[in-house]
Parts: structure tokens; C-alpha cells; sequence
């Protein structure tokens, strides 16, 4: 069986960046399934199709001419050849993506696909639902929780980075409402998976993060 780890958590939890490191030091690929929920709701918009248009949906996410090639601690996106991975990070995109997201046919639609990641020698897969559904069978689950206060501190740090400024307050009250949303949904609600490792994040590094998921596996191997 090919190992896989799965890394599921809230928003701004630090998944991706700790995916990324773990698969980098464990020599794996990497599934960044929200990218591909993104890439799925920019195909949707521009192809004009509404965002509620099911049956249109489940056809553009059986047959998403996305690629996803990985290279040095970077994983580019093509979509129909062109390199979206910049535009799928704005917020716009990731707000086309929480969209589609809600749609059952649409997850069951790109559930093959997701799979179709697991290669050997391994699988690093982030995302909300991939403990729960997606790698069910998968020997080490993590559910990679922070505070909504520290969540929304590290949030900051990104924007002031990219040039944007914003509110510390606010931006903890978005992410709260993000939580209860994402919890709350009928369909694929993030919760851990009953076997899932949590690990607060709140007061650990990255670096201390990724050691302490290295560690759970190799405990499993
Ligand atoms: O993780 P990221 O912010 O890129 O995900 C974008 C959106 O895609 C999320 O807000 C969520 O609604 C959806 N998503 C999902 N299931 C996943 C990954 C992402 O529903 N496995």
C-alpha cells in the first residue's frame, strides 16, 4: 500500500506550509486539494458558468485540464497550459472556491482525481476533508489546529508581506466566521478524523510542527 499522510485543518493552520516541508523531507508528492477546488471554481468563472450550475460543474471537474507539476519547494499550476498560481491565491479565487466546495457532485466529481495523487514513494495531502474522506485508509491522520488569535496574527504577517494592510480584529473575526462555516456546512464539515493526530500549533514553530508529524510516522513505518 502506498503511505499516505493526510493534513487537515482550519484556515491559516499553517497546513500547507507544513505539507510542503513534510513532503519535501520525506522525499513524497504533494496534494494541495484546496488549489484544485481553486482551480475549479477560476475554470467556472471563466467559462461563464454560474457557481450553483451543478450538472455544468461536475462536467468542468471531470474533465479540469489542470496539471500540477512539481518542482524545487514549488509545485506550478497549468490550467489549459497557462500558469495560475499566483490568480488562484487571491481571495476572490478562494472565495469561487468555498463556493463549488459546497457542491456534493462536485467533490464526488474530483474524488477519483485526488486519489489518482497517492504514487509512490508517498502522499503528503492537504485540505479539509482528506482524513475524513478522500484518504480515509490513510496510516497517519493530522489535524493541524492555532487559535483564531494566532491564526489571524500570522495572517497579518502574510499580508503586510504581500503590501496589503489590514486589521487585527477584523481579521480574527473573519477567521471565526470561517471556522463556524466550514464546521458548520452539511457537506464535508472539517472536523479531525476519529483516528486523527491533533497538534496545536499555537505555540510551536513550523520547523517543530513538521518534526513532531516526522515523528508520528515514522512511529508508523
Ligand atoms: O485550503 P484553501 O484555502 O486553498 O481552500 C480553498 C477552499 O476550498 C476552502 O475555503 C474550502 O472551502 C475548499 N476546500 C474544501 N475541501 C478541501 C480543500 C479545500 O472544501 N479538501
Amino acid at each position: 500500500m502506498i503511505p499516505v499522510i493526510t493534513i487537515d485543518g482550519p484556515v491559516s493552520s499553517g497546513k500547507g506550509t507544513v505539507a510542503r516541508r513534510v513532503a519535501t523531507r520525506l522525499g513524497w508528492h504533494l496534494l494541495d486539494s484546496g488549489a484544485l477546488y481553486r482551480v475549479l471554481g477560476l475554470h467556472a468563472e471563466r467559462r461563464g458558468v454560474a457557481l450553483d450550475d451543478e450538472m455544468c460543474l461536475v462536467d468542468l471537474a471531470e474533465q479540469l485540464p489542470v496539471e500540477f507539476r512539481e518542482g524545487e519547494g514549488d509545485t506550478a499550476v497549468l490550467l489549459e497550459g497557462e500558469d495560475v498560481g499566483q490568480i488562484i491565491r487571491e481571495e476572490r479565487v478562494g472565495e469561487l472556491a468555498s463556493q463549488v466546495a459546497v457542491l456534493q457532485p462536485v467533490r464526488d466529481a474530483l474524488f477519483a482525481r485526488q486519489r489518482a495523487f497517492a504514487q509512490r514513494p508517498g502522499l503528503v495531502a492537504d485540505g479539509r476533508d482528506m482524513g475524513t474522506v478522500v484518504f480515509r485508509d490513510a496510516p497517519l491522520k493530522v489535524f493541524l489546529t492555532a487559535s483564531a488569535e494566532e491564526r489571524a496574527r500570522r495572517r497579518l504577517g502574510q499580508l503586510k508581506e504581500k503590501g496589503f494592510g489590514a486589521n487585527l480584529a477584523t481579521l480574527i473575526e473573519d477567521i471565526r466566521t470561517r471556522d463556524e462555516r466550514d464546521m458548520q456546512r452539511a457537506v464535508a464539515p472539517l472536523k479531525p478524523a476519529p483516528d486523527a493526530v491533533e497538534i496545536d500549533s499555537t505555540e510551536l514553530t513550523v520547523e517543530q510542527v513538521v518534526d513532531r508529524i516526522l515523528g508520528e510516522a515514522a512511529a508508523r513505518s
